[in-house]
């Protein structure tokens, strides 16, 4: 017989367990779902992109920030974590089994494999397979995309899920750079966001970029102006005119997805070839860097339109190109960050 005490007891301690339980896989969910680039209108994608959502700033609080982890990735272990994949993915170019073959998978585009029969869920789950979006897949695939076709449970431990990332992302034996820990919040749209971590970048601002030129730029006004100006461009006369109208203090913004890989001054190469004087200039000709066959093939000099269509789809552009970029979905931040390394680098 239950005496009331004990049933009350039993009652609170149920409540108690789905309480935690509800609790952790909140926190699950916060840490894992920003910066997935989906749901934030944009449709806009990126390798370089370390969390531009809201919370990207409070990260840090939360545990390890992926970038964290992602700093510390072991090659050799996610071999290891591979092997509970290798049933039905392969790692080499155009190699499809019961999943998608997984070459160059971080940086590329969400369900992107010709020919392969995706599922709707999986499709419509995110733009670029980045390291966020990919742990977040991983940890839980059905819950990321309902109606996925991969039939596995998930990587419970976050460094299994990073490791294997790292793992898949040397496949096409180009890693993926992800901006330092603190660095990490990509400042996007939200002017507030802006604001805040301008401090930390001006700190970090080490790499292509002139501190001195953001301090006068206030968050406030930004990002209320970014778009209709471009848009008047775009009604203008093709895309010429509109990198001519287009600011390149905009430019200068979409240039920090560049920035890890790129630099504006003569010869100083980096993951990527310098841009000085890139307009005019032939395709794939900077001295003693070491370009893919992809983006060599290429006949010609740097068109504002060449460099346009380059942009947005780097990889059918240049198929095998060594940069691991999504594009720029954005005309108008095409022709923006054209006019930047035309203003800045010439
Ligand atoms: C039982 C077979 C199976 C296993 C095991 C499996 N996958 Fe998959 N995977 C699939 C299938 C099928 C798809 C396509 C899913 C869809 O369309 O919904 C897929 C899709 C993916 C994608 C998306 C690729 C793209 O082109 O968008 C990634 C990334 C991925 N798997 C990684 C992994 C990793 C990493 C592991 C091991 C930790 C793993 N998978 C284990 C079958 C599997
Ligand atoms: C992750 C590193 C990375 C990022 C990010 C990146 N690039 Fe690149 N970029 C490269 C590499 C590597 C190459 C050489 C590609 C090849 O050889 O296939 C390249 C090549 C280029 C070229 C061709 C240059 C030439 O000499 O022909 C241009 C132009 C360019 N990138 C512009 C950009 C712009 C603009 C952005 C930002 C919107 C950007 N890249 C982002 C790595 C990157």
């Amino acid at each position: 017989m239950f005496d009331t005490m004990t049933l009350t007891k039993a009652v609170g301690s149920l409540c108690g367990a789905l309480l935690i339980l509800l609790l952790g896989k909140w926190a699950g969910e916060l840490l894992y779902t920003t910066g997935g680039g989906h749901g934030d209108g944009h449709g806009q994608a990126y390798v370089i992109d370390t969390g531009s959502d809201d919370q990207g700033a409070g990260d840090a609080e939360e545990g390890p920030s992926i970038a964290e982890l992602w700093a510390a990735a072991d090659v050799e272990k996610g071999a290891k974590v591979f092997g509970k994949c290798k049933a039905c993915h392969k790692v080499e170019d155009g190699a499809n089994a019961t999943g998608p073959y997984l070459y160059g998978v971080v940086g590329r585009d969400v369900a992107s494999v010709a020919g392969f029969g995706y599922s709707s869920g999986l499709a419509e789950s995110a733009d670029v397979w980045t390291p966020e979006t990919l742990s977040a897949f991983l940890e839980n695939p059905k819950g990321y995309a309902p109606g996925t076709t991969m039939a596995f449970a998930g990587l419970k431990k976050a460094t299994d899920r990073i490791n294997v990332i790292a793992y898949l992302d040397q496949t096409d034996g180009d890693t993926y750079e992800m901006a330092a820990p603190e660095a990490a919040a990509e400042p996007e749209a939200a002017a507030e966001e802006e604001a805040a971590v301008e401090e930390q970048e001006a700190s970090q601002e080490t790499a292509a970029a002139e501190p001195a030129a953001e301090a006068p730029e206030t968050g406030e006004t930004e990002a209320a102006e970014e778009e209709p100006a471009a848009e008047e461009a775009a009604a203008a006369t093709g895309f010429a005119a509109m990198v001519a109208s287009a600011d390149p203090a905009d430019g200068e913004k979409v240039f920090r997805k560049c920035k890890a890989c790129h630099k504006l001054e003569d010869g100083a190469n980096g993951v990527g070839p310098h841009l000085y004087n890139l307009l005019g200039r032939d395709i794939a000709s900077v001295d003693g860097f070491n370009y893919s066959d992809g983006l060599a093939g290429n006949d010609g000099a740097w068109t504002e339109d060449e460099l346009s269509a380059f942009l947005e789809k780097p990889r059918e552009y240049a198929p095998g190109t060594k940069m691991s970029f999504a594009g720029l979905r954005k005309e108008e931040d095409r022709a923006a960050v054209i006019a930047y390394i035309q203003s800045a680098g010439q």
